[in-house]
């Protein structure tokens, strides 16, 4: 009998402030009209001064456990999908451990940018695979808000805020994660990139003039990039699951822009009600964005037992990576 991970409850949690594009206007040479033809935003939540990555983490956190009615000392396992930490040190999975008392629970982050959760969703995918009673808390969580330069219209009107989890563990059935498909190229690194505050470039006023602290992205040719390595990762995933794009019952795709999945889904032939966006809702939130889509589409009971559903991500890095599961 085969052991597959299933998602036994999901969560999700953005803050309550909303910046919508009216307030962009009011900040920078922009328009509603730009960013929502451009991108497919309407608006985003940001974190108020003191709300910290972990912060949400912990709420998207308690709303999965919720769901799958586990209680956090039955954790084994606490992976969180982040390139915005509270801190280097420790990892937001510790913190969120600690807040959540995972007494037994290992805990540690995974830096793969918007990669972040199904990275995550993997690695927890295998250690359950190995041990199938294993209670793995899977979460994606960031504060972009604190790594973009609002002074820049090309990057600010797309970052946000937010959180998602998963609760995954073992089962024989026949639902559950049907294969993982990981992917990088640091070759091109500079495209999409956060230069300082590293220990390359540690804090220092020069690094500060230059805004090495912020998000700095090529847009075009990152958009070219995500298409293609998009595409690509799904056909990978589907061929190795022996699925074909009819048999697709939901894709959820990175939220990073409207034009972006609307040219998957044009590419993949897929109709409109099998594309899950939540984009003008809340921006592009990295890691957090498939784990939020995901618990909104459980919570609107767009996912039905037996359905196949494809993720797909791509980000910084550059990394990409696909999961198929059946529901
Ligand atoms: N408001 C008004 N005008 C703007 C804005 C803005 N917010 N931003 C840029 N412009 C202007 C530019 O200055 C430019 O003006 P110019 O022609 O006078 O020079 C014009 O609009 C066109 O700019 P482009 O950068 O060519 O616009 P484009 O159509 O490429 O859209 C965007 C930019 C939205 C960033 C797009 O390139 C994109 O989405 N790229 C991919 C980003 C992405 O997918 N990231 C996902 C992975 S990364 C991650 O998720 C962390």
């Amino acid at each position: 009998m085969t052991i597959r991970t299933k998602i036994v409850g999901t969560g999700s949690f953005v803050p309550e402030k909303v910046l919508t594009n009216f307030d962009l206007e009011k900040m920078i040479d922009t328009s509603d009209e730009w960013i929502t033809t451009r991108t497919g935003i309407k608006e985003r939540h940001i974190c108020r001064d003191g709300e910290n990555n972990s912060d949400l983490a912990i709420n998207a956190a308690k709303a999965a456990l919720d769901m799958a009615n586990i209680d956090p000392k039955e954790l084994d396992l606490i992976i969180v999908g982040t390139l915005t930490p509270d801190m280097p040190m420790p990892s937001v999975a510790c913190l969120v451990q600690h807040a959540l008392g995972a007494k037994k629970a290992g805990a540690m982050d995974i830096s793969a940018t918007c990669s972040g959760f199904l990275y995550s969703l993997s690695v927890a995918d295998k250690f359950v695979r190995c041990n199938p009673e294993a209670k793995i808390l899977v979460i994606g969580s960031e504060v972009l808000s604190r790594r973009t330069n609002w002074q820049d219209r090309t990057t600010c009107v797309l970052f946000a805020d937010g959180a998602g989890a998963a609760v995954v563990t073992g089962t024989q059935g026949e639902e559950g994660i049907v294969s993982t498909h990981l992917h990088a190229d640091g070759s091109v690194w500079e495209l999409l990139t956060i230069r300082g505050l590293g220990t390359a470039h540690p804090v220092d006023q020069s690094i500060l003039d230059k805004g090495w602290q912020y998000i700095e992205m090529q847009g075009r040719d990152v958009f070219k990039h995500a298409v293609k390595a998009l595409e690509s990762v799904a056909f990978e995933a589907l061929e190795a699951s022996g699925w074909k794009m009819e048999d697709l019952d939901l894709l959820i795709a990175h939220q990073a822009n409207i034009r972006i999945l609307e040219h998957l889904r044009e590419r993949l032939a897929l109709p409109k009600d099998k594309v899950f966006i939540n984009i003008h809702k809340y921006g592009n939130t990295s890691a957090a964005s498939i784990p939020i889509a995901l618990d909104e589409a459980n919570r609107q009971g767009r996912l039905k037992p037996g359905d196949k559903v494809l993720m797909i991500s791509f980000g910084g890095g550059f990394t990409w990576a696909g999961v198929t599961m059946r529901w």
